[in-house]
């Protein structure tokens, strides 16, 4: 299999492009916040983009196997896809109002979320699917990713 055809590798990069936003949100709510509202809507613009981005374009296998072992993963990891948005938005408020806020728990859940899907669900999928499923879906998550 060729490395481009790995969802695993192309989510590594995402992982790791979120996590330096979200780094630097976290520098800024903590060092420089007139600067943590504008650094928090960049990183919320990704994050809600790559998770968009999975749930079209590779947890689309699910829709008809709800009962397989890897699905049951796939409905956790929404669950929490809708939790970290909801943290966000609410960090997002209290910024807006000037309200005291941290970012520990969103961190942990990112630092969870991450770990079984690059651990756990992606591997799986590289093994799953073959090659010409696994570009389309490369392809899908490209467009999705670049859209404004
Ligand atoms: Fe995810
Ligand atoms: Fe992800």
């Amino acid at each position: 299999m060729a490395k481009e055809d790995s969802i695993l590798n192309l989510m590594l990069a995402h992982h790791a492009f979120i996590e330096s936003l979200f780094l630097i949100f976290k520098d800024n709510l903590a060092g420089n916040p007139e600067a943590a509202p504008l650094a928090l809507a960049d990183f919320k613009n990704q994050l809600k983009k790559h998770f968009v981005s999975e749930e079209k374009a590779v947890f689309g296998f699910c829709k008809d196997k709800r009962d397989s072992e890897l699905c049951r993963i796939v409905e956790i990891l929404m669950k929490q896809h809708e939790m970290m948005m909801d943290m966000v938005n609410n960090i997002e408020i209290a910024l807006s109002v000037k309200k005291e806020t941290d970012s520990e728990t969103l961190e942990k859940m990112l630092r969870i979320h991450r770990d079984i899907e690059e651990k756990e669900l992606y591997p799986e999928i590289d093994e799953r699917f073959g090659g010409p499923e696994k570009k389309i879906m490369i392809e899908e998550i490209n467009k999705i990713v670049l859209e404004k």
